[in-house]
């Protein structure tokens, strides 16, 4: 476990799966794997119609207090914070250059048009720009989006983004590990995004036809 990332880059964009990606800051911050977060316009309008909750609502139940944008919260195993959430035009982050040490990152949920901006190389945010950074400096990047059905405009930008080395996890839960609540299901994506992300020992699951989570 030596060679798992202590930090991960968490993106949110404005596609329906929110609760994919508060699952996910959960199992991080339960295991002090510090995020830098960065959340696009629509976030709070989602949490509102799929959770009946809010953007600030949510931090605040995963990290006590709502980061505002520019702020950092927290102490995380590596010594940074647990939690620093960057503004959409924070070109100054280290995200948004190759020069600083290996970070992954993952956008979750990923709309179809963040996922466009990324296959364009249309670095006009810092999402879209740490994105760009992932896949010229070969760093992992894992894109979830949920759209379905799937255009062929979707389709020839996932395949763009997967010849340039992003993986495309869609927010698609298996049934086989005896999902019968909505959680499960959720935690079902979220393991797959852990392991994608080099962190599969903090998911929940056994693999199929493995004993014990590993
Ligand atoms: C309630 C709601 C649900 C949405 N669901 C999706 C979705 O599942 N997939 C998608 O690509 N866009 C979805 N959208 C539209 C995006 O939010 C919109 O295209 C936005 O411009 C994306 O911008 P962003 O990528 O910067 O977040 C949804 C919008 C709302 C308000």
């Amino acid at each position: 476990m030596s060679d798992a990332p202590t930090r991960v880059i968490v993106a949110m964009t404005g596609a329906s799966a929110t609760p994919y990606a508060w699952r996910l800051l959960e199992r991080l911050a339960g295991a002090r794997i510090g995020v830098e977060l960065m959340v696009s316009e629509n976030i709070d309008a989602l949490c509102r119609v799929e959770l009946a909750s809010s953007l600030d609502a949510e931090l605040t139940r995963i990290y006590r207090k709502a980061p505002a944008p520019g702020e950092k919260l927290g102490e995380a195993e590596d010594g940074g914070p647990l939690v620093r959430r960057h503004g959409l035009r924070d070109f100054a982050a280290a995200a948004a250059s190759g020069s600083g040490r290996e970070v992954p990152m993952v956008v979750v949920p990923c709309s179809t048009g963040t996922l466009g901006r990324i296959a364009g190389g249309v670095s006009d945010n810092l999402i879209t720009r740490a994105a760009d950074v992932c896949l010229k400096e070969r760093r992992r990047l894992v894109l979830v989006p949920r759209e379905t059905p799937l255009s062929a405009i979707h389709l020839e930008n996932m395949l763009r983004l997967t010849h340039a080395g992003a993986t495309i996890l869609p927010a698609s839960p298996g049934f086989y590990q005896g999902g019968e609540r909505v959680e499960q299901l959720v935690d079902f994506v979220v393991q797959r995004i852990l392991g994608q992300l080099g962190l599969r020992h903090l998911g929940r699951y056994a693999g199929w036809g493995e004993d014990e989570p590993s």
